[in-house]
């Protein structure tokens, strides 16, 4: 296609995709990207359990292969992720005889872990999700009980972002969470960003991931978790958006009847209207947003397959399985 995604959104805000490696071998999915984005995020090579298998031992050969064709291409970076409860190994929480470290020990162990990888990506990463998914979905408590709470307190959160802003002082510093949508989850994590601004925390801005369904979220819903963020001064970035063709998996059991693996007609049509809407609202919001990231390049692969029901293809983005565009795309591009 002679026009790409970045280019019909050049006035509005950076247009990234999650990747893996083997995207940016040469091939149809590279020149995908290049056509189509400015932005990247590395979908696991940057987390802990695949970036630092062993406390002495890195693994830096995927992430650097993301960085360089980022690099190659003048395609923006973004880093993900510090400090999260999941893909994080046994040994980041242990010691040699297997017992449980203690508050020093751990602290310790994170500021190694994001002096280096952030060490090593400095001045090639313009912002980072320093920590992800802090906040439980449901209950009153602004924390979930992950080993970096257990053992170190709620004070974890600020202790990352200021070993991250020591780090790499120019990168931008993200808080990153899913179902921001939803008013209980929304206002906690709306709670635990304005603390951890009232103590000084250098943090620039909120990530929302943005894994939506063709039923959710509505445009009301949306627009309030975009002015009551911004409203803390936060910069706001969508950072792992994908429209799922089904219902949430607490809705599937009253919804057999679209419990199928085929993308229909009808899903198809929905799905485009759900984006139309979706990045009407971004757009409206242009002076709030600094970023639009996909989780994933085409439908030929989602981390939606066979996830949250085993067995099941998901068809979440705006190209097919072929790397051709889909009704959804049209509808984002015509404005
Ligand atoms: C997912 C990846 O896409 C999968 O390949 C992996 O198996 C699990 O993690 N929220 C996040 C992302 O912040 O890191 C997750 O990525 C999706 C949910």
């Amino acid at each position: 296609p002679e026009k790409g995604l970045k280019d019909y959104y050049k006035d509005y805000f950076p247009i990234g995709v999650a990747v893996n490696p083997r995207m940016v071998q040469p091939g149809p999915d590279a020149e995908l990207i290049k056509a189509q984005f400015n932005s990247m995020t590395p979908e696991n090579a940057m987390k802990m359990g695949p970036i630092h298998p062993e406390e002495n031992r890195y693994n830096w050969k995927d992430a650097d292969a993301i960085a360089d064709f980022a690099r190659q291409n003048n395609i923006k970076l973004r880093g993900h992720t510090l400090c999260w409860h999941n893909q994080t190994p046994r040994w980041f929480f242990t010691d040699s005889t297997g017992k449980t470290v203690s508050r020093e020990v751990l602290l310790a162990r994170l500021k190694r872990h994001i002096t280096d990888v952030m060490g090593r990506y400095k001045g090639k990463i313009y912002a980072w999700d320093v920590v992800n998914e802090a906040v439980p979905d449901t209950g009153k408590s602004l924390y979930r009980p992950s080993k970096f709470y257990e053992i170190i307190g709620e004070d974890y959160i600020e202790k990352a972002f200021q070993y991250a802003h020591e780090a790499d002082p120019s990168a931008q510093l993200f808080y990153n969470d899913y179902n921001t949508e939803n008013a209980s989850k929304r206002e906690r994590i709306y709670q635990l960003l304005k603390k951890l601004k009232a103590k000084g925390v250098p943090i620039d801005g909120v990530g929302l991931q943005a894994h939506w369904s063709i039923y959710e979220p509505t445009k009301q819903e949306l627009e309030e978790s975009i002015t009551k963020f911004a409203s803390l001064g936060l910069k706001i970035q969508f950072t792992e958006v994908d429209v799922s063709v089904y219902p949430k998996e607490h809705e599937r059991r009253a919804r057999k009847d679209t419990d199928k693996s085929e993308f229909t007609p009808e899903m198809n049509d929905k799905q485009a209207a759900h984006y139309k809407m979706l990045f009407e609202v971004f757009r409206k919001h242009r002076d709030k947003i600094t970023g639009v990231t996909f989780w994933n390049l085409s439908d030929k692969y989602s981390w939606l397959d066979n996830f949250p029901v085993p067995g099941r293809k998901d068809y979440p983005l705006l190209f097919d399985q072929n790397g051709q565009p889909k009704k959804a795309y049209e509808r984002v591009v015509q404005f």
